[in-house]
Formats: structure tokens, C-alpha cells, sequence
């Protein structure tokens, strides 16, 4: 399938654009760069000998997009593109509202120009809230969003969700994930955070590599085993894998499917601090701190439904994620960056 990847330069997108390639899909990326590295393209070139195509293009701009997609002719889209720092959502909601709501309306409107009818897209766990209990399941009502980032997710959940009611013959997959972390096994492409990490495993990798000094775990005193935050760590190769399994199993009049992915097993912060020193033979320095406003104490998936529908399922452990991790950022100390 020819398949239009849009934020395919990132984290996520990169690394699914491998596995398309890999079963023999024809991703072609549309992507303004604004969170990634040209560098990108020669990694997976690396990697699979192929070069992708690749378009700068913000996907609000709907002229370009709509070139874009009369020159191509896609049969489905995987749509990855948006901001996700949750901080900087706070700071400027109205770029975050503007660029990951906007972009996915236009992103719509040129599909049904074109009339491609199935798109895969990005969502979050960060749609439940608050858990009210774990593991979380599809049904489970979405919660109120913590910041604006997550409220653009719930509002492209709504937006995609009235369209695959106003037309049948849209094929929508919502796929909401838990913690990705990993890196692809040569370590040639990874997690690649502009400025001082917010999220835990490239804080760890960082701290490893030296760009860092310590790690500050933020609260050991929550109602869980060690007193840390309990989260669903996913390895982004088999978030990847997800994808493939979803395109796999679009068929005509499919209508809306929501799947949680996630391993369906919660690791503390603690855990995950230890998985990573024992699958490197390090020793991450940290020191406790002050809870982080607006943390989630325990979260994880219940990932059945991705089982029996889409016969996917994640296969790579805690250790496999601390090492991949690791890999990617011990080849690559400052990124893409040389
Ligand atoms: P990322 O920032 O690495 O990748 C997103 C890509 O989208 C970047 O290459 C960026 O340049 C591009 N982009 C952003 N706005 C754009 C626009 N208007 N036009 C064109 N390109 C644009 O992020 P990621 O971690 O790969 O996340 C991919 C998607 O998955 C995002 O939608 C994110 O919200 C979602 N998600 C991520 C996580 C996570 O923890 N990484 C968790 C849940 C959901
Ligand atoms: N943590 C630390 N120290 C750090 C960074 C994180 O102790 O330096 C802790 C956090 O307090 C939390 C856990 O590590 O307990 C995981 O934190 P992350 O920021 O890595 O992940 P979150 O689950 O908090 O957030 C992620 C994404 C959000 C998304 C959310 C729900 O970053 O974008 O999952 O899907 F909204």
C-alpha cells in the first residue's frame, strides 16, 4: 500500500516508516521538521536501503498537502504529526490547539478530497484521565484532560469519531498508547528530545551518556509497592509493529476501532531504574524529589482487544527497552546532532 506518514520523521513515525518498508509498503512521509532531523531519512535508508519519499510540509498548509496528495494517490494515512510536550502545551495552548486540531482537519479534508478513506491515528492514554481503575480498557470512559495537549487528543478523538458517523465508508483507527520507549535494535534511530528530557527513559539515557548528572525520580512516597509511579513502558518497535497489525486488518465498511497499546504490565519508576542499570551493567546516579504536579499514580493497559482483533501483541520486555534504549543514545550522545 502507498501510505502517507505524516510525522514520519519522529520518534514514533520513523520508526514505523522501517516496518512499513520492511512488509513491503511504500510509506511516504509529509513532515515540517518542527520536532525532527533531516537525518532521519539516511537512518532508514541505513537500515532498510531504501530512502523514503519525504515532503516539508506542515500539514496545515492545505495547498501543499493537497499537492501532495493529488501526486501521490495514497490508499491510507498514518498520522503521527503533532507537538506533545505536555509543558510547552501548558505555556502555549493555542499553538498546541492550532497545530495538532488544525493539522488533523485539514489532514481530513484533503483525505476526502482525494477520497482515501482509511487513516490510522496517534492518540494517548492521556485521553482516560484520571484512572479510575487499572487496567484500562476501550470502553473506559475518556476522562477530563490534565493539560492542553491531552484535550487536543480528545478533541481529534471526537473530530475523527463524528466522521466515521457521517461516513460510512471511512475505515478510522484510534490507536492510544502507553509509554513508548526503545529504540530500533542497530541503534541508528531513537529518541531524540530537543532540550532537557520531560519524560523518564531519555532522562536515564541522558544521565548514562553524561549529558546529564542525575536523575530526580519525582516522589517516592505514592500509594504503590516502592512508593513510585507505576506506567506501561512499550517498546516503540512494537508500538510500530501496532500499525501494521491495524492496516492489516482495515477492510471495507470497518467504520471506528479504538485499541489501547500498551504490554498490559506496570513497571515502576524504580523498576525501570533498575531494568536499565541491570541490562547495561550500570549505575544510573538519582535522588528523590517532589512529586510532578498533575502526575497519574498508576497507569497501565489491558490490551486484549489489539489481541483478538488485530492479532498483535508486545513481545519486547522491560530489559529489551532499557537496552535499546541505551544503545541508540550511547552511538548517538547528542542525537541527530553531531
Ligand atoms: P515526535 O515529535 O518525535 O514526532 C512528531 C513529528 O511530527 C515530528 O517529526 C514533527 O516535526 C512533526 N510535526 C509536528 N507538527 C507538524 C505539522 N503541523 N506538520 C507536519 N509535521 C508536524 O513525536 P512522537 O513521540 O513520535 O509522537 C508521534 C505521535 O504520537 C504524536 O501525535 C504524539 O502526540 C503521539 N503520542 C506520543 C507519545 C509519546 O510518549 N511519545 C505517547 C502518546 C501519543
Ligand atoms: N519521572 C521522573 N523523573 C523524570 C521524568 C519522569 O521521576 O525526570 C517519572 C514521572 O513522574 C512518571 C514516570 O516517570 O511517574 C513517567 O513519566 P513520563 O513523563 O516518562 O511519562 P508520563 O506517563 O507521565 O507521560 C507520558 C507522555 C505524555 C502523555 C502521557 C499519557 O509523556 O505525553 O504519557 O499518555 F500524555
Amino acid at each position: 500500500m502507498k501510505i502517507c506518514v505524516t510525522g514520519g520523521m519522529g520518534y514514533i513515525g520513523s520508526h514505523t516508516v522501517i516496518e512499513l518498508i520492511k512488509e513491503g509498503h511504500e510509506p511516504i512521509i509529509v513532515d515540517n521538521l518542527v520536532n525532527s532531523n533531516p537525518e532521519v531519512l539516511n537512518r532508514i535508508q541505513k537500515i532498510t536501503n531504501v530512502k523514503p519519499k519525504f515532503y516539508q510540509i506542515d500539514v496545515r498548509d492545505e495547498e501543499k498537502l493537497d499537492d501532495c496528495f493529488k501526486q501521490e494517490g495514497f490508499d491510507a494515512v498514518i498520522h503521527f504529526a503533532g507537538l506533545k510536550s505536555v509543558g510547552e502545551s501548558v505555556k502555549k495552548p493555542d499553538l498546541y490547539f492550532d497545530n495538532n486540531i488544525g493539522s488533523s482537519k485539514t489532514l481530513l479534508k484533503v483525505m476526502k478530497k482525494y477520497n482515501v478513506k482509511n487513516i490510522i491515528f496517534s492518540s494517548s492514554a492521556t485521553v482516560y484521565g484520571v484512572p479510575k481503575h487499572v487496567p484500562l480498557v476501550e470502553t473506559d470512559p475518556v476522562g477530563q484532560a490534565a493539560n492542553p495537549y491531552g484535550q487536543t487528543k480528545i478533541e481529534i478523538e471526537k473530530i475523527l469519531i463524528n466522521e466515521a458517523k457521517q461516513d460510512e465508508k471511512m475505515n478510522i483507527v484510534l490507536l492510544r498508547y502507553f509509554n513508548p520507549v526503545g529504540a530500533h535494535e542497530s541503534g541508528l534511530i531513537g529518541e531524540d528530545p530537543n532540550d532537557i528530557p520531560n519524560n523518564l527513559m531519555p532522562y536515564i539515557t541522558q544521565v548514562a551518556v553524561g549529558r546529564l548528572e542525575q536523575l530526580t525520580i519525582f516522589g517516592n512516597d505514592y500509594p504503590t509497592k516502592d512508593g513510585t509511579c507505576i506506567r506501561d513502558y512499550i517498546h516503540v518497535v512494537d508500538l510500530a509493529l501496532g500499525h501494521l497489525a491495524a492496516l492489516k486488518a482495515i477492510k471495507e465498511n470497518w467504520g471506528l476501532k479504538i485499541y489501547n497499546l500498551g504490554t498490559g504490565k506496570g513497571t515502576s519508576v524504580l523498576e525501570l531504574v533498575n531494568a536499565f542499570n541491570q541490562a547495561n551493567n550500570l549505575n544510573i546516579k538519582y535522588q528523590y524529589g517532589a512529586r510532578r504536579a498533575g502526575d497519574v499514580v498508576v497507569n497501565y493497559a489491558n490490551a486484549d482487544k489489539a489481541l483478538n482483533e488485530l492479532n498483535w501483541k508486545a513481545t519486547h520486555n522491560i530489559v529489551d527497552m532499557c537496552r535499546d534504549a541505551y544503545l541508540w543514545q550511547k552511538q548517538n550522545p547528542q542525537g541527530y546532532k553531531k
